[in-house]
């Protein structure tokens, strides 16, 4: 798995891959005779119903928002496979979330500019009608702006930039990144991710009167409020993998609440608390996602209210096959939140989603024990639905993307002893290079409530949802043209089925996006 570390380090930049606004990258899909476009569109391991750049590197979410009629998305995007390559804003707008027409490069880098050396992470609001994005400016880390006048066609950096030139004084930071900003009474307020070498992160908040002139007030949030891990890594110290650094701080107000998300420690971890004096005061954590698959998220509010939110899928194959396939990365399936009627943060598939659904595979409540395999249903491409009551099973679930004799196979499970949603991958592949392992999530299940699953299976892409509590997200890269069967299982004990769904997806571009 390629990790994203060390973003501190100063990266040096190939001058082949500086772009000016406007012009395309060398090796962009429908450039010359690059036969890549060709390649990414024929590859099973690529979504047909994800949102994907046209080829290369995506990492985060960035500035999601709806303005006259579209949902705009940006993302961050480099020309090479590569976690520490220079980043880019790579814009594309969509009508209903779902299907997505790409638009030229939003940000690159301006030689000798505050972004010299990428754009990284932030958020897009409108300033009295004019379209704004705030953003990362690296190396040194510093905020930005940039706004458009142009219905968001092409984006101009200000004159004063960077609008934040260094972090607060006090004691040195492990980063100062992913900036957001909104509007409360006559001020505008700006979240600033960033954290303290062995004491965990922080968001920074600063206010401002102009956006151009920017003081800093205090920590909107602070600690270490969740345990510590060893680093996964080589054993080198890394704050954002020591939890000291959070980055891609997201704030708002959901029903009666504020939440606070924060990416780290491969994590987005959700807090659910109040809002007060400007200081934020968590009162209940959670993870947006059980998986390290699933990173940076950023939420936005649609016209309609719905509050949204995207994430960074990951890869767990090798940097090498990423590589050889020529991209890597893709963005989640949009997710409505919530506060459910127990107070916890609930997340949702869109509703749009639906309008992607095909020819539908549905059969009546059984009783079953052991496995049962569904011969008439098959594929790569699928939205599956299982109601099921455990009964007395130990664990009861879904196989998918399974072959014929289950040497290749998925999981995705309830664990009664452990009270675990599990998503088992470790047998997706019989290539090495796949990066298998097991996700869990926390899940209750409460007195009588049955088991709901919603799976979204798309190319190498499965999201999870489980009673609209607990999400998962992984990648499988299966190796057999006939990893495409799909059944039901309980075990060591009955289950009842009480209903079971499965629409085939359609694909959202002739082309898996490539154009
Ligand atoms: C999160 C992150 C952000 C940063 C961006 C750079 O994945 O590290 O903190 O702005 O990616 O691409």
């Amino acid at each position: 798995m390629i990790t994203r570390r060390n973003f501190i380090v100063q990266s040096t930049l190939a001058a082949s891959a500086l772009l000016s606004r406007g012009r395309h990258l060398d090796g962009e899909p429908g450039q010359g005779a690059d036969p890549l476009p060709k390649r990414l569109a024929a590859d099973p391991q690529r979504p047909q119903y994800h949102f994907l750049p046209k080829a290369h590197w995506v990492n985060d979410p960035n500035g999601p928002i709806s303005w006259k009629g579209y949902y705009h998305l940006f993302y961050q995007y480099s020309s090479t496979i590569d976690p520490q390559g220079p980043k880019y804003w790579g814009h594309a707008r969509s009508k209903d979330m779902v299907h997505w027409e790409h638009l030229p490069m939003a940000l690159a880098p301006t030689p000798g500019g505050p972004d010299k050396d990428g754009c990284w992470s932030g958020s897009a609001f409108i300033n009295d009608g004019v379209p704004t994005l705030v953003y990362t400016g690296v190396f040194p880390q510093v905020q930005c702006l940039a706004t458009s006048d142009d219905d968001m066609a092409t984006w101009k950096k200000a004159d004063g930039n960077p609008v934040v030139g260094s972090p607060p004084d006090g004691p040195a930071v492990t980063g100062f990144r992913d900036p957001s900003i909104w509007r409360e009474a006559d001020s505008w307020l700006m979240t600033v991710g960033t954290g303290f070498q062995g004491r965990g992160g922080a968001v920074l908040l600063y206010s401002s009167k102009d956006m151009l002139h920017w003081d800093y007030l205090h920590p909107l949030c602070s600690g270490p409020p969740f345990g510590r891990r060893d680093s996964t890594f080589s054993g080198q110290y890394d704050a954002v993998d020591a939890g000291d650094m959070w980055e891609c701080p997201d704030f708002f107000l959901l029903g009666q609440k504020h939440v606070l998300l924060v990416s780290t420690q491969g994590r987005v971890h959700s807090y659910v608390g109040t809002y007060a004096d400007r200081k934020f005061q968590a009162e209940s954590h959670g993870l947006i996602d059980g998986s390290e698959m699933y990173y940076a998220a950023k939420s936005f509010e649609d016209h309609q209210g719905r509050r949204i939110l995207w994430g960074w899928v990951r890869e767990a194959r090798t940097a090498a096959a990423q590589n050889s396939a020529g991209w890597s990365g893709a963005i989640s399936l949009p997710r409505v939140l919530s506060i459910g009627s127990d107070g916890a943060l609930r997340m949702d598939p869109v509703a749009e989603l639906a309008s992607l659904r095909g020819r539908h595979y549905r059969i009546a409540e059984a009783e079953i024990s052991g496995f049962l395999p569904l011969p008439h249903l098959q594929g790569n491409s699928l939205e599956i639905q299982l109601a099921m009551d455990l009964g007395e099973a130990k664990e009861g679930g879904i196989s998918v993307r399974r072959s014929p004799d289950a040497e290749e196979e998925t999981t995705i499970s309830y664990e009664a002893a452990t009270q675990n949603i599990v998503l088992a991958t470790g047998r997706s592949s019989l290539s090495p290079g796949a990066g298998g392992a097991t996700y869990r999530g926390a899940f209750k299940l409460g007195p009588g409530e049955p088991l709901r699953l919603t799976v979204f299976l798309d190319g190498s892409v499965v999201e999870v949802f489980a009673n609209g509590r607990t999400c998962l997200t992984g990648r499988i890269y299966p190796t057999r043209s006939d990893s495409l069967g799909v059944g039901i299982f309980a075990q060591a004990g009955r289950a009842r089925v009480e209903a079971f769904d499965a629409y085939e997806m359609k694909a959202i571009s002739r082309d898996r996006l490539t154009t």
